[in-house]
């Protein structure tokens, strides 16, 4: 049954939980009784996002370094004492525009956080996720992860690498008893997602509506997403709920068709 002790005693480490989506999961899992580590490379955001999140530790750390990433899961063990859950949240939007004008080091740095990330964190993650309860990872990809978005090829190609890293650990890890699902998120509403609408309509001159009703009607529902949509979403498939569901693309982005 799903209630709202769904991860009671659970142990999640959550990365980039600092803010966004991250923080608004690691809200969510501790409300649901979880044990919770977040942790992400902005000191001061993590501060303030723990003081959110009675109980909760953190800790500094890039997800794209190796040695960083062993010194977070030696924090997760000290600080959680094991893991059950690891939400490979962590990810950048990588730069914008045609192909042809774009760098290699944007191009390199996008897949450094966005896909490497995940692999390093996984890494570490299932040897001790081997002798956890109802273990789980989940991987942030993107509605970019199984659609085109023209001017965004770095971010769209690494969020499709996180769907077949996805599937493959779901195969491989299927008898040790580890689920591994995708969760792909459509535009999720949010001061980050407003400014980018009102630098569009400045540099096109179109008028602010204009645009922020062509972000709404991509998808059908034609509105955008919350933070809080992907936060149930990550703890449902985290919940005993979900123990037949694994290698999935969990969409959660109403039901978009196109990325423009
Ligand atoms: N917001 C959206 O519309 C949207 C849509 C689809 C998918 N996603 C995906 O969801 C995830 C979270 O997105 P968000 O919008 O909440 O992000 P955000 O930009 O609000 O927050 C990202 C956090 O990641 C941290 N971070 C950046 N690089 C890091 C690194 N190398 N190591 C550790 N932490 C790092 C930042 O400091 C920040 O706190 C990302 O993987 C993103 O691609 C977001």
């Amino acid at each position: 049954m799903f209630t709202n002790t769904a991860l009671q005693g659970r142990r999640a480490l959550i990365t980039a939980g600092a803010s966004g989506i991250g923080l608004e999961i690691a809200r969510a899992y501790a409300g649901a009784g979880a044990r919770v580590l977040i942790c992400d490379i902005d000191g001061q955001a993590l501060e303030a996002a723990a003081s959110q999140l009675p109980g909760s530790a953190w800790t500094i750390a890039d997800v794209s370094d190796e040695s960083s990433v062993a010194a977070l899961f030696e924090q997760a063990d000290a600080r959680l004492g094991g893991l059950d859950i690891l939400v490979n949240n962590a990810g950048v939007a990588g730069p914008t525009g045609p192909v042809e004008t774009l760098s290699l080091a944007d191009w390199q740095r996008t897949l450094d956080v966005n896909i490497t990330g995940q692999f390093l964190c996984a890494r570490q993650a299932v040897p001790r996720l081997r002798k956890g309860r109802n273990p789980c990872i989940l991987n942030l990809s993107s509605a970019a992860g199984h659609l085109g978005f023209p001017g965004r090829s770095p971010y769209s190609a690494s969020k499709w690498a996180v769907v077949g890293f996805t599937k493959s650990l779901a195969i491989e890890l299927g008898a040790d008893g580890i689920r591994v699902n995708a969760i792909l998120p459509g535009a999720v509403d949010g001061p980050r997602i407003r400014a980018v609408i009102a630098a569009k309509a400045q540099s096109s001159g179109k008028p602010l509506e204009e645009v922020a009703r062509a972000y709404e009607s991509q998808a059908a529902l034609g509105r955008m997403v919350t933070a809080a949509d992907i936060a149930n979403m990550a703890l449902f498939a985290a919940s005993d709920a979900a123990l037949n569901v694994s290698g999935q693309e969990l969409v959660v982005d109403g039901h978009t068709q196109k990325l423009s």
